[in-house]
């Protein structure tokens, strides 16, 4: 596939010491829906190079903390000390259970994306995928009141997975950052007050 071209927001982030433009889009939707309340604890899937790790850890503060994952390695740089980052399939048993005894988590975050191959109905149809495993594991992973980014791809399931969020959470909505690329076609799904607590041990309760 061709490479996207380097922008005014490549500049930016490069100057700004950020690995990725990408954290562009993640300041766009903290600046319009506040997902990341400072002394939050954060899990965000599909974490690397790393740029919305090191946002999310400036903007939850020293009290907060970041628990990245990624199948590639994060390149973080040194004085991030409340991300903790793993490399593995994010929704693979052993990673899970890792992630699981570091949570739960008041907000998660998915910039996750499959490889894309081309084929627009296969990579929506990944993306969907990927989408649906992040909210079995907010499910499981997320504090009452908690808030779920997702990007997905445009083209297939986003209406029936913006009901499900409606399902689950007080506030669920689509959103267009301007930093995403003009040939992009990805959405973000923002999704704020779970409804649905866990326990500590996975129990749904009142907590
Ligand atoms: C667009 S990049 C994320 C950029 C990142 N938000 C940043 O600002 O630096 C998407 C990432 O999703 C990752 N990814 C895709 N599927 C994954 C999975 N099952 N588990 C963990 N990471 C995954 C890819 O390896 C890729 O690094």
């Amino acid at each position: 596939m061709k490479r996207s071209q380097p922008d005014h927001y490549t500049d930016k982030a490069k100057k700004a010491g950020y690995p990725a433009r990408s954290v562009y889009k993640l300041e766009e939707i903290q600046n319009k829906h506040q997902v990341l309340p400072r002394g939050s604890s954060v899990l965000d899937i599909g974490a690397a190079p790393g740029s919305w790790s090191m946002y999310a850890s400036q903007q939850v503060g020293p009290q907060g903390r970041v628990v990245a994952v990624d199948l590639k390695e994060c390149s973080i740089p040194g004085g991030f000390q409340n991300i903790e980052t793993f490399t593995g399939d994010a929704f693979s048993s052993e990673v899970m259970n890792r992630l699981r005894e570091r949570g739960p988590y008041n907000v998660i975050l998915s910039d996750a994306a499959p490889a894309t191959t081309g084929n627009r109905t296969v990579d929506t149809s990944r993306s969907a995928g990927l989408a649906e495993q992040c909210i079995a594991a907010a499910e499981q992973l997320l504090t009452p009141s908690g808030n779920l980014v997702i990007k997905l791809f445009q083209g297939g399931e986003e209406q029936q997975i913006l009901q499900q969020l409606r399902r689950l959470f007080k506030s669920a909505k689509p959103f267009k950052p301007k930093s995403s690329r003009k040939e992009s076609f990805e959405v973000f799904m923002i999704a704020t007050g779970f409804q649905g607590p866990v326990g500590p041990e996975g129990d749904r309760n009142d907590i």
